[in-house]
C-alpha cells in the first residue's frame, strides 16, 4: 500500500510516500518503508518578520504543493495512480497553512478515488521512530518536544494516549528559538544552540532547573528570563540584552549552560515518567528530539534503571510528511478514514484520538 503524507501544519510543505511493501527490507535505517521525501522550508520567508506569519505561510503553501508533488512523484519513479490512499495533517497547527494540505490532499483523493485520512501532527511525531526495523513495543512513554508542545505521554497503543505531563507555559522547542535569539543567533534556535554548545562548558553558570520536584509537568519560561539575565550580566555591551556582543567564549559557555540545564530537566522527567507508570521504554520525537546532547544523556540516564531510549533519525524528528503517511498507514490499515467534509482543527488534545 502506497500512502501519500502531507504535512502543512506550521512553516515546512512536506510530502512523502510510505510504502508499506517496502517494511521488511534488511537494512534498519530507521525509514523502513519511506519510498521518498520532498521538504520545503520556509524559513527564509518568515525571517524577516522574526517569527511564523500565518498567512504568509498558507499562501507559500498553496505556491509549493503541486510542484513538489509532482518532484515526489518523480523521485519515487510513480504515477499519481499508484497512490492508493492519502494523509494529510488536519490539526494541530496553523489553520490557514493546514487547509492548504488538506484540501489539496482530499481533493486529489477524490479524484484518484483512494481513501483520505486527516492526522493529528503530533501523533505523527509519536509514531515516526517506530519506522525502524525493531519499532519498540507498546506500552511506551513519549516525550514530545517540539516547538509547540511539551508532552510526556503513557502510550498504550495507537490513538491510546495518557497525558502524563505538559508544558503549563512555553515548549521546549520554543524555549530552545528565544534563547538563541537572545544569542544572536538564527530561527530555528535549536540547532543553533547546539553546534555553539559544542565549544562551551555546561558547567560554566547554573541556571535553574524549573518545576524538577513538582510532578511531571514543565515550566520554561523562568529559565528564558535566566538566560536573559545572564547575557545582561555578561556580555560587553553594558547590558544592552544583544548577546551577538559578547566575548565569543562567554555566548558558547551560556549556551552549553543553557542546553544542560534544559536536557537535565528534560530527562529527570522522563526517569520520572517511566518509573510512575512502571514502563521500561521510552520514544522522544519533536524536533528537539533530534538534539544529540539529549539523546545520549538519555541513554546513560536509562541505562541506570534498565530502561531503553528510541528516536527517529534526525531528519523524521522535525516536521516531515513522511511521519503522517505513516501514520496514515497506521490508521487505514485499521479500517480507519475521513469522509469528504475537511474539517482542520487548531487545537486538538491526543487524548481525543480514537484508538487502533
Ligand atoms: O517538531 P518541529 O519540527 O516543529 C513543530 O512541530 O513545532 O520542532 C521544531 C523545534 C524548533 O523549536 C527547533 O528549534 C527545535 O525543534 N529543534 C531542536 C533541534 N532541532 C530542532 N532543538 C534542540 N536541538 C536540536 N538539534
Ligand atoms: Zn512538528
Amino acid at each position: 500500500m502506497k500512502v501519500l503524507g502531507l504535512e502543512t501544519s506550521c512553516d515546512e510543505t512536506g510530502l512523502a510516500i510510505f510504502d508499506s511493501e517496502l517494511i521488511d527490507s534488511d537494512s534498519d535505517n530507521g525509514q523502513q518503508g519511506l519510498l521518498g521525501q520532498v521538504l520545503y522550508s520556509q524559513i527564509e520567508l518568515h525571517a524577516v518578520y522574526g517569527g511564523v506569519v500565518p498567512e504568509l505561510a498558507s499562501r507559500d503553501h498553496i505556491r509549493k504543493l503541486v510542484p513538489l508533488f509532482h518532484e515526489l512523484l518523480d523521485q519515487c519513479g510513480i504515477s499519481k495512480n499508484d497512490i492508493d490512499a492519502i494523509a494529510y495533517t488536519k490539526g494541530p497547527g496553523l489553520i490557514g497553512a493546514l487547509m492548504t494540505g488538506a484540501l489539496f490532499g482530499r481533493s486529489l483523493a477524490y479524484g484518484l478515488e483512494v481513501p483520505a485520512i486527516g492526522i493529528h501532527h503530533m501523533e505523527g511525531h509519536l509514531l515516526a521512530p517506530l519506522m525502524g526495523a525493531n519499532p519498540p513495543a507498546f506500552p511506551f512513554v513519549s516525550l514530545l518536544v517540539s516547538g509547540g508542545h511539551t508532552l510526556l505521554i503513557a502510550a498504550h497503543g495507537i490513538g491510546q494516549y495518557e497525558i502524563l505531563g505538559e508544558s503549563i507555559d512555553d515548549a521546549a522547542g520554543e524555549c530552545f528559538d528565544k534563547a538563541a535569539k537572545m544569542l544572536g543567533l538564527e530561527y530555528p534556535g535549536g540547532p543553533n544552540i547546539a553546534k555553539l554548545a559544542e565549544t562551551g562548558n555546561p558547567n560554566a553558570y547554573s541556571l535553574p532547573r524549573p518545576m524538577l520536584h513538582r510532578g511531571l509537568d514543565f515550566s520554561f519560561s523562568g529559565m528564558k528570563t535566566a538566560v536573559h539575565n545572564l547575557i545582561k550580566d555578561t556580555d560587553g555591551s553594558g547590558g544592552s540584552g544583544n548577546g551577538s556582543d559578547s566575548d565569543p567564549q562567554v555566548r558558547a559557555d551560556i549556551a552549553a549552560s543553557f542546553q544542560h540545564a534544559m536536557v537535565d530537566t528534560l530527562v529527570k522527567k522522563c526517569v520520572k515518567a517511566l518509573k510512575q507508570v512502571n514502563m521500561s521504554r521510552l520514544v522522544i520525537a519533536g524536533g528537539v528530539s533530534a538534539n544529540s546532547h539529549l539523546r545520549t544523556t538519555l541513554e546513560t540516564e536509562l541505562a541506570k534503571i534498565n530502561a531503553t531510549v528510541h528516536y527517529a533519525p534526525p531528519a523524521l524528528c522535525t516536521d516531515n510528511g513522511a511521519m503522517i503517511a505513516y501514520a496514515g498507514y497506521q490508521r487505514l490499515q485499521a479500517g480507519q478514514s475521513d469522509d469528504l467534509a475537511v474539517t482542520c482543527v487548531p487545537r486538538w488534545p491526543m487524548t481525543e484520538l480514537p484508538a487502533v
